[in-house]
């Protein structure tokens, strides 16, 4: 596929302030997030919550792209339209999980290496037929304690760029998902250095790999201090740590930086990010791949019943709707309360 179609559907999914649902959970994690609304993970209960989300009203005026998991690209709605096709003609792009997880790192306690890479290509030619155009890989890095190891961010890197040169020659559209996680007591600063760390190693491995950024989102953390830390940052300062720290080292040629919310609230994650799209002199869309942070109300609301089908639908409209804004750094907490959920 030529550089500039791969250029091309990046774009689209990002234009018009649009940014990505995460509907990727793999049957573990959302076992526990079924758990923690009292519903039993089957096949169809996984099925009836997604064809919810899928079927929602006017959610692609906010969404560009959906990231499936390998259970769900081969699902189909309740009106039998498989779920790749259902998405594609809402003009919404179908993207799919390709990582098999994070798992332990041989000699480095606490940290992990993403696999997933035996037998990608082919899964990929797969995907590609089943109307995925753009994947995820997602590489995990803990802070503190001399974490995360320089072992570490060179194994990860080197992962998610062949990971990402093979996903360009399926005429695939390569997220590259490195994740500082915010689940310790780190600073601001902390945040801000492991963030640095990783970004610089990633893009020297992407370069060295012949990826074309053109052809890339890049799918990271904010810099936000960790869950722990006794001084939690405003977003305005979260913002400005962020948007320095990717200014420096992603290239202007990445046609988009999509945040995970990571464990940031629903509201944390808009807020978070209509700040930093308040920053001046940002050279790529500022855009969010939200799983959380998209999802924590409607489920709430859904609780398994078909009768709350409507319900859980409005409230994850509502958040789509706010991230959007926030994308445009056009969010309140005005608007936020001006639209019930
Ligand atoms: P969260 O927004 O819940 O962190 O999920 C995004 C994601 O896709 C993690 O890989």
């Amino acid at each position: 596929m030529a550089a500039h179609e791969l250029n091309e559907i990046a774009r689209s999914i990002v234009a018009d302030d649009k940014g990505i649902l995460a509907a990727d959970e793999s049957t573990g994690t959302i076992g526990k997030r079924f758990d923690s609304i009292g519903v039993e993970s089957t096949e169809e209960q996984r099925r009836a919550y997604r064809n919810l989300l899928f079927t929602t009203e006017g959610f692609e005026d906010f969404i560009g792209g959906v990231i499936l998991f390998d259970e769900t690209i081969r699902q189909a709605s309740d009106d039998g339209t498989p779920f790749g096709e259902l998405l594609a003609a809402k003009g919404v792009v179908p993207g799919i999980k390709v990582d098999t997880g994070a798992k332990a790192l041989a000699g480095a306690p606490g940290e992990t290496i993403t696999e997933g890479l035996d037998g990608l290509r082919e899964r990929l030619a797969e995907y590609h037929t089943l109307g995925a155009r753009f994947a995820k890989w997602r590489a995990t890095y803990s802070v503190g304690d001399g974490r995360p190891s320089d072992y570490c961010v060179s194994v990860n890197a080197h992962a998610l760029a062949r990971y990402a040169a093979l996903c360009q020659e399926a005429g695939i559209v390569p997220i590259v998902e490195p994740e500082v996680l915010m689940d310790t007591g780190h600073s601001l600063e902390d945040s801000a250095a492991a963030t640095a760390r990783v970004l610089v190693r990633l893009y020297e491995e992407l370069a060295a790999q012949q990826v074309d950024l053109t052809g890339t989102l890049l799918k990271p953390n904010m810099v936000i201090p960790g869950k722990g830390a006794s001084d939690q940052a405003s977003p305005q300062r979260i913002a400005e740590a962020t948007v320095s720290c990717f200014r420096e080292l992603v290239p202007a040629s990445v046609p988009g930086i999509v945040f995970l919310s990571g464990g940031q609230s629903e509201l944390e994650a808009t807020e978070n990010l209509d700040a930093v799209n308040r920053v001046d002199d940002r050279p790529w869309p500022l855009s969010f791949s939200y799983g959380r942070a998209l999802q924590a109300s409607a489920l709430a609301a859904w609780a398994g019943s078909p009768d709350n089908v409507e319900a859980a639908q409005q409230a994850f409209l509502h958040r789509a709707r706010m991230n959007a804004l926030a994308a445009g750094g056009g969010w309140s907490s005005d608007v936020e309360e001006a639209v019930p959920a």
